[in-house]
């Protein structure tokens, strides 16, 4: 029977995870779920976030997954620790902040500042800063909540004005706190990554690319020439998530399914 790697977020965003992963680790076989129905998660609360991956989970479970990468730093934050608890010998989870964030202070010194873009849930979790300070306590951790990126994103909204006003107005508390780098903290982000170089050219750090190479280690994967399968799902507007896809995957065929 064949075994699948399970990636999850609300939407196109985590297909930034997915894309790093089919890099690193080819021949895996992948089952992708976008929660379009619900997204965006990082207005939603704890609660909500929880009750909609805990059904993604269940899905993955009888679709032969037994790893499952969290492609979602909101979930990551809210969820993952009931979430591990309720799977615990079932799934083995990979959750996005945990396993990156000590990856982010590469190069930086006590006292240098770090800006976190990313949801509303995500910031108010203080995950990245509980992770970052668990590394070096003399990091300063600055959380931008960056609420209407993700739709920006959904909907392709790159070019208008108020798009380019919301994200300055974002990257502005960043520069104002002199930081020296930038992660982008909510897998939607990358989409977005030249335009922010283009207001702010600091260093960013796109958790997809070690998270790849985390699971990789974990898993032991040896490369070899075979192709896996990736199969994806969404829970709402499949066409819309294949247009919108499009700057980090050709997805030629996305199946809707209610969970
Ligand atoms: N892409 C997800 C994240 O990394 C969720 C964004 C959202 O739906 O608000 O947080």
């Amino acid at each position: 029977m064949k075994k699948y790697i399970g990636v999850l977020d609300s939407g196109v965003g985590g297909l930034s995870v997915l894309s790093q992963l089919v890099f690193a680790m080819k021949s895996k076989n992948y089952i992708f779920f976008g929660d379009t129905k619900n997204m965006p998660y990082g207005t939603k609360t704890p609660n909500e976030i929880f009750l909609y991956t805990k059904k993604i989970l269940e899905f993955f479970e009888k679709n032969n997954v037994s790893d499952v990468v969290f492609a979602c730093n909101t979930t990551s934050a809210v969820a993952y620790d009931e979430l591990k608890e309720c799977f615990k010998g079932r799934l083995n989870i990979f959750p996005l902040i945990q396993k990156t964030a000590p990856y982010a202070l590469e190069n930086l010194k006590d006292d240098d500042t770090i800006a976190v873009l990313a949801t509303k849930a995500t910031v108010n979790s203080k995950k990245y800063e509980e992770e970052i300070k668990k590394i070096n306590p003399k990091i300063n951790v600055v959380s931008i909540d960056c609420t209407g990126f993700v739709e920006i994103v959904e909907n392709r909204l790159y070019e208008e004005n108020s798009s380019i006003k919301l994200i300055k107005s974002r990257l502005d508390i960043a520069k104002e706190a002199k930081a020296k780098k930038i992660i982008l903290g909510c897998t939607h982000y990358p989409y977005l990554e030249k335009i922010f170089k283009s207001i702010l050219d600091v260093e960013y750090f796109n958790p997809a690319v070690c998270m790849a190479d985390v699971v990789k280690r974990s898993l032991n994967y040896i490369d070899d020439d075979f192709q896996g399968e990736i199969k994806f799902f969404v829970s709402k507007n499949p066409k819309q998530f294949i247009l919108s896809a499009k700057m980090f995957f050709d997805v030629e065929n996305a199946q809707l399914i209610e969970l």
